[in-house]
């Protein structure tokens, strides 16, 4: 376990024994720290020129820094009923041919043109291929867009390239294609394999399926699978649960994701189709559920990479946990090897540590606009402090590994880490008495029970969101 206290799972479990400390500590927590700051505080000033600045102000520091290139695909089939990734609702094929070659390719075309006046050439490590569904692509596009990129990335250079895998779209033939491609990685939609739970949220999908996919020759093919799970669903419990895992279990994907759902019927009306005839898992029978997937994953061999995530002893995140390499973001737990994205297609948000984030428009409209004016689509954008850095770390670390070593920070950042966030380790006395976590004079270490709340605990040190949960429960 990648913590210092001994980890069992019936210190863990204690939680499901305290239903008032897990309502103490509820949150709809929104913010997960995939960023930080959040993106709700960067600025909507920061415009095309900024990004790109951002970019010719960044490179010369950072030649050898490992990038990876994001492109977004906002187009799927068919609406699952929690879904808050940006996308839309398609059977318009021309529709996302129009975006590919005309859009996303002149995004591009600025992108190759502002590097190469500029001479920069980053050194591109990894491509992530997300959406929405990528896999909306059939052959010809995809080929396409593979060639289109390998302009200005050099395929030789590249570690992981990765696709988001919708399992209803593909067969054998199409994952043995895009590995022809150069993808070595896939990610699959799972989300839950229960009949009850599928139909709520629209989207039928049995674990004969995605056996089917997983072929020996897809298996060698893609040493690296990942899977997405969500939790919280409506009709999820114990039971369903135990059967998912167990489906999953035997699947044996080398990586987990068991994301807690985000509920957000104010920004994502449809998603009220969800809960039409059992509502959203209440505080508690989340938290069991969560807990009940966790158990039986360990049981079955992975290990906890993180607060949502599991691995396989023999996958790499398991190793770059162990090294503390593994960083959270936006994708999940990633191994944390290139943790620069150059982003592209709408909605898509790049970081260039430890300096600035941006973000494209969500809109079509918007997206396309500024295209058409031969500007780069930025929507937000944000440059980053020290003490933002700092704290982006520790809130990581705490998400991540569940504990601090005052030591790491003290050295990286030359900043008595105990002078600094004095204030902080202060308030996290209230944690430290419900038994979520120890303080030392050289360390943070949160107990099993708390590694339940690590975001809350995480958002002790986010100095710009108010904190919210610290308020709640002095
Ligand atoms: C952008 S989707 C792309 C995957 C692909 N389109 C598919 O569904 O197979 C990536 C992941 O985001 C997660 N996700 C979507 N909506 C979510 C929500 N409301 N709360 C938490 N995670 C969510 C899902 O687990 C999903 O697999
Ligand atoms: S979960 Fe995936 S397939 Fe479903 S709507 Fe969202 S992006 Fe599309």
């Amino acid at each position: 376990m990648p913590h210092d206290i001994e980890y069992t799972l019936s210190e863990s479990a204690k939680v499901l024994q305290n239903a008032n400390l897990i309502k103490k500590y509820h949150a709809n927590l929104v913010y997960d720290y995939t960023e930080y700051p959040t993106k709700g505080h960067w600025s909507e000033n920061f415009s095309d020129i900024d990004y790109k600045n951002a970019i010719t102000e960044w490179f010369p520091k950072n030649k050898t820094k490992p990038v990876l290139f994001y492109v977004h695909t906002p187009f799927c089939e068919q609406l699952c009923n929690f879904c808050l990734c940006s996308k839309e609702i398609t059977q318009d094929y021309e529709r996302v041919k129009e975006y590919l070659y005309k859009y996303l390719s002149k995004e591009l075309d600025l992108l190759e043109d502002h590097l190469i006046k500029n001479k920069i050439n980053f050194n591109f490590k990894e491509i992530y291929f997300g959406g929405g569904s990528p896999t909306y692509y059939r052959e010809e596009e995809f080929k396409f867009l593979i060639n289109r990129i390998k302009k200005f990335i050099n395929f030789d250079n590249l570690g992981d390239f990765t696709v988001e895998v919708d399992p209803r779209r593909v067969n054998e033939e199409r994952l043995i294609f895009y590995h022809e491609m150069g993808v070595n990685r896939l990610s699959f939609g799972i989300q839950d394999f229960d009949p009850g739970v599928q139909e709520e949220i629209n989207r039928p999908q049995p674990p004969e399926m995605v056996d089917k996919l997983l072929t020996k020759k897809v298996r060698k093919l893609f040493p690296v699978i990942n899977f997405d799970l969500l939790i919280g669903l409506p009709r999820q419990n114990i039971e369903t649960i135990t059967k998912t895992i167990n489906s999953v279990v035997e699947l044996k994907p080398s990586q987990l994701q068991t994301m807690y759902v985000h509920y957000k019927p104010g920004t994502r009306k449809y998603m009220i189709k969800m809960v039409r005839n059992e509502p959203m898992l209440d505080f508690f029978d989340r938290k069991a559920v969560f807990q009940k997937a966790s158990e039986l994953l360990i049981k079955s061999g992975y290990t906890r990479a993180g607060f949502e995530s599991y691995s396989l002893p023999e996958d790499p995140l398991t190793k770059s946990m162990v090294e503390k390499k593994a960083v959270y973001n936006s994708l999940g737990t990633q191994k944390g090897e290139a943790t620069n994205f150059i982003a592209v297609g709408s909605s898509a948000h790049g970081v260039l540590n430890d300096q600035f984030y941006f973000q494209n428009y969500y809109e079509q409209p918007l997206y396309r606009k500024a295209l058409d004016e031969d500007r780069f689509p930025i929507y937000r954008g944000l440059k980053m402090t020290e003490d933002d850095t700092i704290r982006r770390e520790v809130i990581r670390h705490i998400r991540t590994f569940f504990n601090i070593e005052f030591g790491y920070f003290t050295k990286k950042y030359s900043k008595k880490f105990t002078n600094y966030f004095d204030e902080e380790l202060n308030r996290l006395k209230v944690f430290e008495k419900d038994n979520l976590l120890k303080l030392s004079d050289n360390n943070i270490i949160l107990t099993p029970l708390g590694e339940h709340f690590s975001p809350q605990i995480a958002n002790v040190f986010d100095i710009y969101n108010d904190q919210k949960f610290y308020k709640k429960i002095i």
